[in-house]
């Protein structure tokens, strides 16, 4: 008999709780936004007298970070953190990754930019050889979306503007996000470049310069850790 594979949501409660091994004693952690970081958050409160507290990506992740007894600072208060941990929409064999499937793509790269490690807890659905099935997040301002969308349709991907209840969602800093499919991204880095200089870009969801320095991934056997060179230096 061969035993049932463990459900996703064990597996992000698994690489949420080994995520512990890299928060700093007496020091301040960067912390993403997802369902697999709120099982991150949830282990992180178990430990909360030891850490100064938190900087969040998130309204959500502040919020359930405040309801747990985990103080958070704003990130102006604070110069370099040690690591931050958050999760991902799709990892490559490089760290490089899509991310802001939850719409908070922008935030979540301005705590990855200052901090020393980039920690992604991830399940293994999430690990892919090239980035782009999953449909890349971009926040723009409202008044670039059509400009921005066209500009992906001459790249060969087709682009919506996000919505939630019948209306264009609005992020936390009061922007839209376009979700772009149909697009492989085979240099992560030159695109992220490239994209993120277009007029209305606020963010796109690639991190190849905020790319991870270690992925703890959750599979069937355990977690996986898997490391990846040469971040610190791509940092910017
Ligand atoms: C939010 C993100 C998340 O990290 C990403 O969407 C993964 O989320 P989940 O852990 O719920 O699968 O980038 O903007």
């Amino acid at each position: 008999m061969t035993a049932s594979p463990l459900p996703q949501d064990e597996l992000k409660t698994q690489v949420g709780r080994a995520a512990l091994d890299y928060v700093v004693a007496g020091e301040i952690v960067g912390v993403g936004t997802g369902s697999t970081v709120n099982k991150f958050i949830e282990a992180l409160a178990t430990i909360k007298h030891t850490i100064r507290g938190a900087v969040s990506s998130s309204v959500a992740s502040t919020e359930r970070l405040r309801a747990l007894g985990i103080e958070v600072f704003d990130s102006n208060e604070v110069e370099e953190l040690a690591v931050y941990i958050d999760g991902a929409d799709e990892i490559d064999g490089h760290g490089f990754m899509i991310k802001g499937g939850g719409a908070a793509l922008t935030r979540e790269k301005i705590v990855a930019a200052q901090s020393r490690r980039f920690v992604c807890i991830a399940d293994l659905s999430k690990r892919v050889e090239v980035l782009g099935a999953f449909p890349l997040p971009v926040e723009v301002i409202p008044m670039a979306a059509r400009r921005v969308m066209r500009q992906f349709e001459r790249l060969g991907g087709l682009a919506q503007v996000r919505e939630r209840d019948g209306l264009p969602l609005v992020t936390d800093n009061g922007q839209h996000i376009v979700d772009v499919t149909g697009l492989k991204i085979t240099d992560p880095l030159a695109f992220e470049t490239e994209v993120s200089q277009w007029p209305g870009v606020v963010t796109v969801g690639v991190f190849a310069h905020q790319k991870a320095d270690v992925c703890l991934l959750g599979t069937p056997d355990g977690v996986q850790t898997l490391v990846f060179g040469g971040a610190a230096s791509l940092r910017t």
